[in-house]
């Protein structure tokens, strides 16, 4: 017998967080090591990857911190850091459409390359696309 759970009066389960979905602090820190592995290796990524400086340590680390809140775990990156002012922080780095459209390509590939669910990349995706965008600075 097929009862609807919401006129049996059951508990709705609360719908789980991209960060739970994503395998918590290991699964999102598996992420962000292959999305720099990528802009490391794949020429298509090397426009990006010359922003960067020779070592991408520091970048990993703090990526992974400051996407747990972003995905809705810990603020691990504000508190550690304090507010991300993440704009601000790339003003120095040269970011048109070419280099937004780089590192959401690098994104994508890595979401795939971890098994992330076709839905759950889309949404993503479309979050990541927002914060992107908002971080072009210059014309072009
Ligand atoms: C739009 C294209 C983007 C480019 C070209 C870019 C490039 C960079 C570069 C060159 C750095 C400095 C890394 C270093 O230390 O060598 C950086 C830092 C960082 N980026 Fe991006 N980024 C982009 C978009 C994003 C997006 C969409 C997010 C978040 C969803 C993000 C989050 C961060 C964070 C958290 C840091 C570390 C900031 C800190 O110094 O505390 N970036 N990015």
């Amino acid at each position: 017998m097929n009862e609807d759970p919401l006129a049996a009066g059951a508990a709705q389960p609360a719908p789980a967080i991209p960060y739970e979905r994503l395998g918590g602090a290991a699964g999102v820190g598996a992420i962000v090591e292959r999305f720099y592995d990528l802009m490391d290796m794949d020429p298509a990524f090397a426009g990006i990857r010359a922003l960067h400086a020779p070592s991408l340590d520091s970048a990993r680390e703090k990526l992974t911190l400051f996407l747990a809140g972003w995905l809705g775990g810990p603020p691990v990156y504000v508190e550690r850091f304090g507010h991300p002012r993440l704009r601000a922080r790339h003003l120095p780095f040269a970011i048109a459409t070419a280099e937004r459209d780089q590192w959401l390509a690098c994104m994508a590939r890595a979401l795939d390359d971890s098994g992330v669910s076709a839905d759950l990349k889309a949404s993503l995706m479309e979050a990541l696309f927002q914060t992107a965008d908002w971080m072009r600075n210059r014309a072009g």
